[in-house]
């Protein structure tokens, strides 16, 4: 969700992971080349702006993520594909059929092994940010944050709920708990 402290924990977790001795690499989506005109582009019809998340993320994946993948590296991403299903699907009202298939073009199907979905309500989220980008309306984000935790609610061998509203350094404990356990860190093996 918006507001919820993302990006915070992202960092964290990626200094974590590097102290634990393993190869990260920390990216976001959208990507600085799509950022600006995204979030701030004005009257950008709703399917054109499906397209240039869908776009962003094709690129990222293959010229960002791809590669650090293949060089051994953990990614962790700010933002992946469940965030067009949340936000044009759920939010927007968007068919999300029709996004999952998109976005299993965009990534050619590589999945997250975790998502962690940084849940605050919409009133927290808005009073939080507030960088007036038009993403950060209460009925929209209401409607992103039922759909989040549904696409939660169906994989939940994939998604770890966290809640956002807790102290930072217990949201990071929470993540990093889980990140071990995934990357057997605690036992000293090879990571992968
Ligand atoms: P943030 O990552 O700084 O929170 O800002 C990104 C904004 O873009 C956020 O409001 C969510 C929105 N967004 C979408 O609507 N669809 C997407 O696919 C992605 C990656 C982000």
């Amino acid at each position: 969700m918006d507001g919820s402290g993302k990006t915070t924990q992202a960092r964290i977790l990626a200094r974590r992971l590097e102290e634990a001795g393993v190869p990260v690499l920390l990216t976001e989506e959208p990507t600085g080349s799509f950022r600006n005109f995204l979030l701030h582009g004005d009257e950008l019809a709703p399917l054109a702006e499906l397209f240039l998340f869908l776009a962003d993320r094709a690129q990222h994946v293959r010229t960002v993520v791809l590669p650090a993948l293949s060089e051994g590296k953990v990614v962790v991403c700010d933002r992946y594909a469940d965030s067009t299903l949340a936000y044009q699907g759920y939010g927007r009202g968007m068919d999300t059929e029709l996004i999952r298939t998109l976005n299993g073009i965009a990534t050619s199907g590589l999945t997250p092994d975790i998502t962690v979905l940084m849940d605050v309500p919409p009133e927290v989220a808005i009073g939080r940010k507030a960088s007036g980008d038009r993403f950060e309306r209460l009925d929209f984000l209401r409607k992103v944050r039922e759909g989040y935790l549904k696409l939660a609610r169906a994989e939940p061998g994939r998604f770890t709920v966290v809640d956002g509203t807790c102290a930072e350094d217990e949201v990071a404990e929470r993540i990093w708990e889980v990140v071990k356990r995934r990357f057997n860190l605690d036992r000293g093996e090879d990571y992968g």
